[in-house]
């Protein structure tokens, strides 16, 4: 495979369609879906020249986590769907791609046993737990417990999504429940039974706050956009931002991730890391993105890809396919060191851009 365009055509054959459009489709007209990608068309990158280096340096600490590349794998849900392997495939092959793996509170295997399945591969693998609030105070903190005995080292909240994002391809499908056999694992044995994840806008600062409070672990939240909410997320004790409009599957008329970043690493001021997601397929929007000011980028779909186009191996090869292309990036950017991508590297383009 020589892009992850390649993967994602192979994967688009390989699964029924109604979980093709699971995986790729977002909200409403899929507006904020398109310009996800298209917002790093719109930019270019200035390179300079002679760096006087003939190695680089790709390596970035994150809360919680030494990762080998500035290339973080998103939660997205239900791998079993792509691949019978599932997250083990996609936690053996992050493992050993030395990055950070966020495993959503709704994968279809347990985190548990997605920690062992990483550390079987490298005893030192990071795992990020994302989690979406519940209202039920007892299943947030046994999720939270069970996170961290599995060995996360860091919760990311994700608070995008006080309501289901309304996928219209999942609706004329009637892809309403996932097929016999699998199951939302980390949801399964809690107090009173499986339960399905409850997205709720009833909920409020003052519950992550409780949440912050009830561990010690990092936190990082997720599906932040405002800059108002930036700074009220750094004021509340996060570690970590993750800005992200989920792919494009919740309110369809947000900004691409990029457009918002620069206003958000102005109020974060340095203060915690800015991570983003959200578009990125190539290299060279992994440089864009460091140079815009966010520490490190996730991708959601392409592992999506890969996964069904060829299982962990798949999964690899999206993950050494970035990091080729971002090294080169960085070459070619005249950098050495993550460092080295600065704000005035990145222009917009004419209008006939991309
Ligand atoms: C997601 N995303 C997501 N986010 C989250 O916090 N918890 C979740 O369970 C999921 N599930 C999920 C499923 C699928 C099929 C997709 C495509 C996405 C959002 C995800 O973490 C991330 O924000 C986006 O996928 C990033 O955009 P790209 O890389 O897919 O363009």
């Amino acid at each position: 495979m020589t892009s992850l365009a390649e993967l994602h055509d192979v994967a688009r054959q390989r699964l029924a369609p109604e979980h093709y459009d699971y995986f790729a489709g977002g909200a409403g007209d899929e507006v904020a879906l398109a310009d996800n990608e298209r917002s790093f068309r719109r930019l270019a990158l200035l390179p300079r020249i002679l760096p006087g280096s003939a190695t680089r340096d790709l390596a970035v600490r994150l809360p919680g986590a030494e990762a080998s590349m500035p290339v973080f794998v998103s939660p997205t849900a239900f791998h079993r769907l792509a691949h019978p392997d599932g997250e083990l495939a996609t936690a053996r092959a992050v493992a050993a791609a030395g990055t950070v793996l966020i495993a959503s509170m709704a994968a279809t295997v347990a985190i548990g046993d997605i920690a062992a399945a990483a550390r079987e591969v490298d005893p030192g693998a990071t795992l990020w737990f994302q989690l979406y609030l519940q209202t039920d105070r007892e299943v947030t903190d046994l999720l939270v417990r069970r996170a961290a005995d599995a060995g996360c080292s860091a919760l990311v909240v994700t608070v995008d999504s006080p309501v289901f994002g309304r996928h219209e391809r999942d609706r004329q499908h009637g892809f309403t429940d996932l097929p016999d056999g699998l199951f939302a694992e980390n949801m399964r044995d809690l107090p009173g039974g499986p339960r399905n994840i409850e997205m709720s806008p009833a909920l409020s600062w003052a519950d992550l706050d409780r949440l912050r409070e009830s561990t010690s672990l990092p936190m990082l939240l997720k599906g932040v956009l405002h800059p108002e909410d930036a700074h009220l997320a750094v004021e509340h004790g996060m570690d970590g931002i993750l800005v992200s409009n989920h792919g494009g599957r919740q309110l369809d008329a947000a900004p691409a991730p990029v457009d918002v970043l620069p206003r958000i690493v102005e109020v974060v001021g340095g203060r915690v890391p800015v991570l983003l997601d959200g578009g990125v397929r190539r290299g060279t929007d992994v440089a864009i993105a460091l140079a815009l000011g966010a520490t490190a980028v996730g991708i959601g779909r392409p592992v999506l890809w890969g996964l069904a186009a060829a299982g962990e191996s798949g999964v690899r090869q999206v993950l050494e396919l970035l990091r080729e292309e971002f090294d080169d990036a960085l070459a070619l950017c005249g950098g050495r060191r993550l460092a080295d991508l600065t704000r005035d590297l990145v222009t917009v383009r004419g209008p006939e851009g991309g």
